[in-house]
């Protein structure tokens, strides 16, 4: 980064509102809600995302929707901390693994920018476990008015079977606060050296398609991880100033928060979200 680009940044991270991150313990699922999920989730597998139509349909949808999966709990909580900023993982997970960024842009198909998008996040820790006991890795937040989101959280891990292992991923479900937009439910793959090929061997190829297009474009930063690149990621290019500028915004209150752990990884995504036509806005 050039000497003047690193002034501005510090004189913008010195501007920017006193933000807290927070240690919050996630609330626990009631038994109630974890059954209403299970049905739900039952409904949408056995029609929306049923394996038949989508083998038939997945050349028409857009190639960035991916299964929503089992493993969704309804009820998370609101995880804003700021304007298209979001904490998904406590202090204490933060501590206990390893920071990792997510970037997003969320833009209809000419380009343009979709504002205030409603992002539902859930996702495993970075040992490929998820919490279903307690809302722990799952949160809901809104993109900024120029449709760009921030999340600071844990790297998620693989799971599956042998051999059929998945790539780690989060989950995403988004709608845009107009509702001129189709929900995109997606999933952000993170791979090994940003090599699509970690998508080949995942058991839901079974049932679509692989999201090729849903692998991000990741980094990471070797000195905040004893000169180890995360999951041989290229390091972060000191030219990309606007990503800099955000990791710089994190660590700040990382430190600030107690955490001695700084960023070691990110990635970014820009999403294109289908509009409604037709009979019923479909
Ligand atoms: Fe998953």
């Amino acid at each position: 980064m050039s000497t003047t680009c690193y002034l501005a940044n510090m004189l913008t991270t010195s501007l920017s509102p006193t933000v807290k991150l927070s240690d919050f313990v996630p609330q626990p699922t009631s038994l109630a809600t974890l059954l209403f999920s299970i049905l739900r989730t039952a409904f949408i597998m056995l029609v929306a995302e049923n394996p038949i139509l989508w083998m038939i349909q997945q050349r028409w949808l857009n190639p960035q929707l991916d299964m929503e999966g089992p493993f969704y709990v309804v009820g998370s909580p609101n995880r804003q901390i700021a304007d298209g900023k979001a904490q998904i993982a406590s202090i204490s997970e933060l501590k206990e693994s390893t920071p990792f960024l997510f970037t997003f842009s969320v833009k209809d198909p000419k380009g343009d920018p979709i504002p205030n998008v409603r992002f539902q996040w859930w996702q495993a820790n970075s040992g490929g476990s998820y919490y279903h006991a307690s809302y722990k890795l799952r949160g809901h937040f809104t993109t900024d008015a120029e449709g760009n989101a921030e999340v600071m959280t844990v790297r998620p891990g693989v799971y599956g079977p042998e051999g059929h292992k998945r790539a780690g991923h989060a989950h995403i479900t988004m709608k845009d606060s107009a509702g001129n937009f189709k929900t995109l439910t997606t999933q952000a793959y993170v791979c090994t050296a940003n090599n699509p090929s970690d998508l080949h061997p995942d058991i839901v190829n079974y049932l679509r398609s692989p999201r090729f297009s849903n692998v991000v474009r990741a980094w990471s930063i070797p000195s905040a991880s004893n000169g180890q690149p995360l999951l041989d990621l290229p390091e972060l290019s000191e030219e990309d100033y606007d990503t800099m500028k955000k990791v710089d915004w994190w660590n700040t209150r990382l430190a600030e928060s107690g955490c001695k752990m700084q960023i070691v990884g990110g990635g970014h995504m820009t999403y294109s979200m289908t509009p409604r036509t037709g009979f019923f806005g479909f």
